[in-house]
Formats: C-alpha cells, sequence, structure tokens
C-alpha cells in the first residue's frame, strides 16, 4: 500500500507519521498523481501545532502538504488537460501533498518544463506564489530600491530574485552565511540584529521605496521608520504590525493559481529564477526535514522525496 504523513492530534513533531494508505481515486475533474517531490513550509508546522485550530482547524487523521510535482497516475472523469505519464507541477488545497500518491484538481496543475528538477518542481507552489504575490503588491519600478527581510529563506530567496527582475535594486537581511548567495544574484546582504536599520540606510544611500517582510518581529515597523510608505510595505507574517500601519498582506492566499504557477516554472526553465534546495530528505525521515524547517534558517528550500 502507498505511504502518506499523517498526524491524529496537534502537537510537536512526534504526533507526526508516514502510514500505509489506501490508494486515492480521482473523482470527475480530478487525477492522481505519483509524487515525486513535495516541499515543506512553515505554516504546515503551525497548522500541526494547532496555532491556527479556531481559524482553520484540522480534521483528524489529518494528512499535511500544498506543495508537489510528480507523473499522472490516473485521471477522473471529465479531465482533458493532461493525461496519465504527464509530468506536473501543483498544488492541492487539502492538505495532502506529502504521500506517495494524492489527488489533484485538473486546474491545480502546471507541466514540468524538463529542465526544471523535480526538487525545484516540487517546492515551487508555497513560496514561490507567495514570494510572486509580495513583490507584486508593492508595484516595483525600474530603479526603485526594495529591502526584503529572510532574504535567503524559501519565500525570501525567490522574492529577491522576482524583485531584482522588475529591474530593482535590491538590499537583503540575513545572516553572512547567506551573503555570498546574495550577492551571487544581485543582492546587496545586510546583516540582520543589532544596528540593522543603520546598515539598510547606509546600504541604501538613505531611500528605501519598498519593503517586503518575511520574517516578522519588527521589520514592518522598521519600514515605517524607514519612510517607506505603507502601501508599498507587504508582511507574509506580522499581521498584528500589518493591522496597526495599514501595511500590505498579499502572500499565497493573493497568487496561488496554475497560471502563476506556471509562469514562475517558465523562469526557473529560462534561468531567470532559481530554487535554491537547502536538504531533501525521504518521506519517512518527515519529522527530521521540519525539525530541520524550524531552526528558520533554511537557505531556500527543504523536499520531501516519497
Ligand atoms: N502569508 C503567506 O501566504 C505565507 C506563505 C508562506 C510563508 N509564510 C510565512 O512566512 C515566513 C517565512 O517563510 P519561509 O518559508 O520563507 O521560511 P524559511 O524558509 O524558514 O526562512 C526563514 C528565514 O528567516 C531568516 N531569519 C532568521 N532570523 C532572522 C532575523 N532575525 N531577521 C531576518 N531574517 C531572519 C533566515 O535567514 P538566515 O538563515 O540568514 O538566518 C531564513 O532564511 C514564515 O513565518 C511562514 O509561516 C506566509
Amino acid at each position: 500500500m502507498p505511504r502518506a504523513v499523517r498526524f491524529n492530534n496537534y502537537g510537536g513533531l512526534e504526533v507526526l507519521q508516514v502510514v500505509e494508505v489506501e490508494r486515492p481515486k480521482p473523482g470527475p475533474g480530478q487525477l492522481v498523481v505519483q509524487v515525486k517531490a513535495a516541499g515543506i513550509n512553515p505554516g504546515e508546522a503551525s497548522i500541526r501545532k494547532g496555532v491556527f485550530a479556531e481559524r482553520w482547524p484540522s480534521t483528524f487523521p489529518s494528512g499535511q502538504g500544498s506543495d508537489l510535482a510528480g507523473i499522472v497516475a490516473d485521471t477522473g472523469l471529465a479531465v482533458t488537460n493532461v493525461a496519465v505519464g504527464d509530468e506536473v507541477i501543483g498544488f492541492t488545497n487539502e492538505r495532502a501533498s506529502q504521500a506517495e500518491f494524492v489527488v489533484v484538481e485538473s486546474g491545480n496543475l502546471v507541466p514540468r518544463p524538463g529542465n526544471v528538477s523535480w526538487e525545484q518542481a516540487g517546492a515551487l507552489f508555497v513560496a514561490g506564489t507567495t514570494a510572486y504575490a509580495a513583490v507584486r503588491s508593492v508595484s516595483l519600478r525600474e530603479g526603485d530600491t526594495v529591502v526584503v527581510s529572510g532574504a535567503a529563506g524559501g519565500v525570501g530567496s525567490i522574492a529577491v530574485q522576482l524583485a531584482a527582475n522588475a529591474g530593482a535594486r535590491v538590499i537583503g537581511v540575513a545572516s553572512e552565511s547567506n551573503h555570498k548567495w546574495l550577492a551571487d544574484h544581485g543582492v546587496i546582504p545586510v546583516t540582520y540584529g543589532e544596528g540593522v536599520e543603520d546598515r539598510i540606510s547606509a546600504a541604501s544611500g538613505g531611500k528605501v521605496d519598498a519593503f517586503i517582510d518575511t520574517f516578522g518581529g519588527g521589520y514592518v515597523e522598521m519600514a515605517i521608520q524607514l519612510g517607506v510608505a505603507p502601501e508599498r510595505i507587504d508582511t507574509i507574517i506580522d499581521f498584528a504590525a500589518a493591522a496597526k500601519y495599514g501595511v500590505k498582506t498579499e502572500g499565497n492566499h493573493a497568487a496561488g493559481t496554475a497560471d502563476v504557477l506556471g509562469e514562475l516554472a517558465g523562469l526557473i526553465a529560462t534561468g531567470r529564477l532559481e530554487i535554491p534546495i537547502a536538504k531533501v530528505y525521504p518521506l519517512a525521515e518527515v519529522r527530521e526535514a521540519y525539525r530541520d524547517l524550524e531552526q528558520r534558517h533554511t537557505r531556500g528550500k527543504i523536499v520531501l522525496l516519497p
């Protein structure tokens, strides 16, 4: 029987299990993908810990994960856009992608370009569409200076490249271990911690036009202090500060579509976007994968390989 990640109650890493499940069957308009790679995201850890239990409760036993790439294994009635054997990149909104087989809506897939690795394809959906939404929301123009906090993380590493592609000068806030990667991708690296605001001011020459916060913990206030207009600040994590200062909160919900996924896959295929893969884990090591992610120092993405 195929294996899938499951948890039966909210809790720490210990509630995560890899169990044998029935092979899922597609309904009308759905298909089944044999998953080759499934990215992991911090939001899934928060769901599993019960942080969102009131707003977005889990039903138990719960599966986990949205990101996926794989091979179409079975199609339901009225599926015309893909066929068995097609290689695809996609997503599920059913918390289910961390599995050997997963049901996917036929509208939630795009073809995998041959030169996009399984790891990059499987890691693309949540982080990629979130970065896309965040960059779009701050309306970058050629020559603007934008600051990205968490610049080398899953979302940040993609956001800095999309911002540079838009013609902006990009300042990336990250630890020194990530500075070479950032500089190699055309980003001016700045170390976080005490004095970071002064270092950003120095690096920007005193003019910051836009700010994308992927880390929280005071970066929205800092952006306001730096004189950035609220409509050109986006945070994907600090919703209290967003409410207080009236800044944007555009993330996955604003761009989580197959069209955007296809656009991002095209950028990778043509060499204009790279998804750094920090580490891959077999599905059986799902706990180790999240333990690693929850340190909050990942460069790019961690990916499970079922
Ligand atoms: N709203 C949405 O739609 C949405 C979607 C996706 C994610 N999110 C949220 O956005 C956040 C980022 O997600 P992610 O997948 O990019 O996380 P991630 O891959 O775990 O990235 C974490 C990054 O934070 C950096 N960091 C650690 N301490 C920092 C500090 N004091 N200042 C600045 N950066 C620091 C790390 O950089 P160093 O290694 O250099 O320390 C690391 O690159 C998470 O909280 C996640 O839940 C929201």
